[in-house]
């Protein structure tokens, strides 16, 4: 049994890492500030603290436990919100990266695994694109989650402490939060056609994202902690597969047992217009691959929220 600290724990890809971490017998430190995460979505078992990750108060309060990794996944997600306030995505992404850097080395853990995105790469070719290629984050979010790399990079350098950043594309599946309509296109879609019969998308059909499934992502998280390398690394975590807007939302509709409509309004600022990933650099560090194709993952999803 090891001991972890976890931040998001309330949310979708926090929440579904910690039930896994705790199902493996660990013991689970969480914490979240609640702002998108519910306290009824932090698996039973978790030791809770409500806190802002951005707060040093918060860190003050947390038991200083022999740690064998810090999961720091809470941070706000969307491009969208990013614009309306820059300065709170500034806080809750680099400015709370920078403390839980800094709570590790202070309390000795040996490795922090970062969610980051895609978003930190900004318009790229039509093609999958591998951990190199340039990053022109289009988003205030994106800049934060670069910033925050750039934090883990120099750490790694200069203390001595294993970081990596995984570059999540677009992520789906059960737990997704489908009340909040501004992040995540699967659950916005999709939360639309539940409570609505119709499907409002901001921007163009044929813009693409490559959807990786919540269980691929969990298992990328316990790769990277896993892996030997020490140091910085920064990942892909992609299928390489390409699905247009107008596709995904053709598939919500199909699985649908009823029939909706669809409206495409003006775009938000920031949004990428299409983006894939490779991932091979991180199957060949960690053995890690895609389990879960889309139209698998699409409907366990949908099956889940049916019944939720
Ligand atoms: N879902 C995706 O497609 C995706 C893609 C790329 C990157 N990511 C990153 O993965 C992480 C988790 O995303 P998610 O989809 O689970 O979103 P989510 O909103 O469901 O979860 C984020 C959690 O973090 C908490 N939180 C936010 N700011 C906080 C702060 N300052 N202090 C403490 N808690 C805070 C929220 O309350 C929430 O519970 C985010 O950092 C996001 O940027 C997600």
């Amino acid at each position: 049994m090891a001991n972890y600290l976890l931040t998001g724990v309330a949310g979708f890809i926090g929440g579904a890492l910690a039930a896994r971490l705790l199902r493996e017998g660990h013991r689970v430190i969480g914490v979240d500030n609640l702002s998108t995460g519910f306290r009824e979505a932090v698996p039973e078992g978790v030791e809770f603290f409500e806190g802002g990750c951005e707060s040093a108060a918060t860190w003050e309060r947390i038991p200083p436990l022999n740690y064998a990794a810090i999961y720091h996944i809470a941070g706000q997600s969307s491009g969208e919100v990013s614009f309306e306030d820059p300065l709170y995505d500034l806080q809750t992404n680099a400015q709370s990266t920078l403390h839980l850097l800094q709570l590790a080395c202070r309390l000795n853990v040996p490795q922090l695994i970062y969610a980051s995105t895609m978003s930190v790469y900004g318009d790229q070719p039509d093609r999958p694109i591998l951990e190199g290629a340039p990053t022109e984050p289009k988003s205030f979010y994106g800049v934060g989650k670069l910033a925050s790399e750039h934090y883990l990079r120099i750490y790694a350098e200069q203390f001595g402490i294993k970081t990596v950043a995984l570059r999540l594309f677009n992520v789906y599946g059960p737990g997704q939060n489908l009340a909040n309509l501004k992040q995540g296109m699967v659950s916005i879609y999709l939360a639309q056609a539940l409570q609505n019969r119709h499907i409002v998308i901001k921007g163009a059909a044929e813009r693409f994202r490559d959807f990786v499934y919540i269980e691929d992502v969990v298992q990328a998280f316990l790769a990277a902690e896993e892996m030997t390398q020490s140091g910085y690394g920064c990942f892909n975590i992609a299928t390489g597969v390409r699905t247009t807007v107008a596709d995904l939302v053709a598939a919500i509709q199909k699985a649908l047992p009823f029939e909706s409509t669809t409206e495409f309004v003006s775009g938000t600022p920031g949004d990428q217009f299409g983006i894939t990933g490779e991932s091979s650099a991180f199957t060949q560090a960690s053995g890690w691959r895609v389990a879960t194709p889309l139209d698998v993952g699409l409907k366990r999803m949908i099956a889940w929220a049916l019944s939720a």
